[in-house]
C-alpha cells in the first residue's frame, strides 16, 4: 500500500501543508525542529488513531488553534481509501468528549476507534526503537500491541476491554483503605479481567511464536551467522493456551491481599514482557550496546516481514532519524528489507547513501513540505 496524498491543517507546526510522496523511497530533509517528525506522526495517527510520542491528542493541535485536521488518500490492493481525523481542543462549551477526536473512513464517521485498525498499516522506526531491548517492559508490550492491533483489528477491542476492567479494579482496590471491598464486586472484576486478559495473552503468545522465527533468521543474517537470537513471550501469569482464563483468575485471587496493600493490580498481562536471549545469555541484562541494538533491529525488521506476510501487501515504513544511528552494514540491511515498501525517511541532510537512491526528495521548512526537483 502507499500514501498518495497527506493534508495537514492546524496539525503541530503546520497551518496548511500538502505532501504527495512517491510509492518508493521518499527523503524528507530539514534542520532540527523543522517539522519532519510531525509528518511521520500524522501518518502514524492515521494508522493507529494516536500519536507515537504522546497520549495527549491536544498536543497535536497547532498552538492557539481550536482544532486540527489530517486527511490521507491511500492506495491499497483493495482500492483507494480516504482516512480523515479531526481533533478539537474541547474548549467549546457543551462539546461531547467523543467529538474531541473524530475519525472518518471513506467519508463515513467511524464510531469506534478500533474501526481504523488495519486500514493503513505502518511500521515506525525511530531512535527510541533501537532501545527496545534495554527499555522498560512497557515499551516491549507496546511493540507487541501495536503490531497486533494492525494485524488483527479485533485485538484492539480486546485490549481496550481488559484495560477498562483493570482501571475499575484498581479504583476499587484504592478505595479499600476507606471502604471495605464488597467481595462480589471484586469477584466480578476478577472474572472480567480473566476473560479479556486471556484473549490478550493468547494473541500475544501466537504473535511471539510467529515473529520469533523470523527475528531469529533476520538476526543470523545481520550477524553473519555468528549470533543465535531467541525471542519469546514472557507472560506475567504462566498459562497453557486453554486454561489462560483460569490462570489469571487464580492469580488475581491469590494476590488479593498483596494488591490491596500495594494499591494496584499486581498480576496480569499489563505486566507482561518479551524475553530476549543470545544463546543462553539474557541480552537485556548482559548484552553489549551493539548486541542490544542489533537484536532490536532484528525484531523491528521482522515486524515488517510479518506484516507483509499476513496482510498480503507491504506496510508503509516510517524511518525517523535512524540511519545516522546505524553503521553501514546495518543501514544496508534496513534498506534492503524495505525493498517493496513506500518508505518515508527523515534526515537532516541529503548526504546518506540511502538518500541517493530516493525516488523523491522533500525539503521541510517553515511549515512547508516542498518537493525538490532532482
Ligand atoms: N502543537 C504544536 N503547535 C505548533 N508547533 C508545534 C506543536 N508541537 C510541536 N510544534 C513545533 O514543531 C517543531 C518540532 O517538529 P519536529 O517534527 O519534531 O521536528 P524535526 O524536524 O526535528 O523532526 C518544533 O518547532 C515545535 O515547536
Ligand atoms: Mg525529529
Amino acid at each position: 500500500m502507499h500514501i498518495r496524498k497527506l493534508v495537514l491543517n492546524g496539525f503541530r507546526s503546520y497551518s496548511h501543508a500538502e505532501f504527495m510522496p512517491e510509492p518508493g523511497l521518499n527523503l524528507l530533509y530539514g534542520a532540527n525542529a523543522a517539522g519532519k517528525t510531525n509528518v511521520l506522526e500524522a501518518v502514524f495517527l492515521c494508522a493507529l488513531g494516536r500519536s507515537h510520542r504522546t497520549s495527549r491528542d491536544v498536543e497535536l493541535i497547532g498552538h492557539g488553534l481550536a482544532g486540527a485536521y489530517v486527511g490521507m488518500e491511500l492506495e491499497t490492493k483493495s482500492g483507494v481509501r480516504l482516512i480523515e481525523i479531526k481533533l478539537r481542543t474541547g474548549d467549546d462549551v457543551n462539546r461531547n468528549p467523543k467529538d474531541k477526536k473524530q475519525v472518518f473512513i471513506d467519508r463515513q464517521r467511524a464510531d469506534k476507534a478500533g474501526d481504523l485498525m488495519g486500514v493503513l498499516n505502518v511500521v515506525m522506526f525511530s531512535p527510541e526503537d533501537l532501545a527496545l531491548v534495554k527499555a522498560s517492559p512497557e515499551v516491549r508490550r507496546r511493540f507487541m500491541d501495536m503490531e497486533l492491533c494492525q494485524l488483527y483489528p479485533a485485538y484492539y477491542r480486546k485490549a481496550a476491554m481488559y484495560n477498562a476492567a483493570l482501571r475499575q479494579r484498581n479504583a476499587l482496590i484504592k478505595e479499600a483503605f476507606n471502604d471495605p471491598i464488597d467481595p462480589e464486586v471484586l469477584d466480578m472484576w476478577n472474572a472480567q479481567l480473566a476473560r479479556t486478559g486471556a484473549e490478550v495473552m493468547r494473541s500475544r503468545l501466537s504473535f511471539m511464536d510467529e515473529i520469533s522465527t523470523i527475528a531469529s533468521d533476520m538476526h543470523r543474517r545481520l550477524t553473519g551467522g555468528k549470533e543465535q537470537l531467541f525471542t519469546y513471550y514472557e507472560p506475567n501469569v504462566p498459562f497453557e493456551a486453554e486454561d489462560a482464563e483460569y490462570a489469571i483468575y487464580d492469580a488475581l485471587e491469590a494476590s488479593r491481599e498483596d494488591d490491596i496493600r500495594r494499591g494496584f493490580t499486581t498480576r496480569g498481562p499489563h505486566r507482561d514482557d518479551i524475553g530476549i536471549k543470545l544463546g543462553d545469555t539474557d541480552v537485556k541484562v548482559y548484552g553489549s550496546q551493539g548486541q542490544q541494538r542489533t537484536a532490536a533491529l532484528s525484531l523491528k525488521l521482522s515486524e515488517l516481514a510479518l506484516m507483509r506476510g499476513v496482510v498480503g501487501e507491504s506496510p508503509v515504513l516510517l524511518l525517523d532519524d535512524v540511519l545516522s544511528e546505524l553503521d553501514d552494514d546495518r543501514q544496508k540491511a534496513l534498506m534492503s528489507s524495505a525493498f517493496d515498501c513506500q518508505c518515508l525517511l527523515t534526515a537532516t541532510g541529503t548526504e546518506s547513501a540511502a538518500a541517493k537512491k530516493a525516488a523523491a526528495l522533500f525539503e521541510v521548512r517553515n511549515g512547508d513540505i516542498k518537493k525538490v526537483i532532482q
